[in-house]
């Protein structure tokens, strides 16, 4: 069984790099001030766990988290 991801932005680190929308426009939005949060729920949709764990080690500020579930 293939564990679920969900990606989670710590919204008290994120500094609006905005890398993670680059790279997986998908799983973030971006707030009026460019700050990221994850979209929806969070939760990685099937085909998408690469952009999450890229998203998370391409953050500067190490904002994201990728939480196996
Ligand atoms: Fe913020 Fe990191 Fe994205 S600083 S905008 S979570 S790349």
């Amino acid at each position: 069984m293939t564990e679920r991801l969900r990606v989670h932005v710590d919204p008290d680190k994120c500094q609006g790099h905005a890398r993670c929308k680059a790279l997986a426009p998908e799983l973030f939005e971006l707030d009026e001030y460019g700050n990221a949060h994850e979209a929806g729920d969070g939760v990685v949709p099937p085909g998408l766990e690469d952009k999450a764990w890229l998203a998370k080690s391409n953050c500067p500020e190490i904002a994201i988290d990728v939480i196996e579930e």
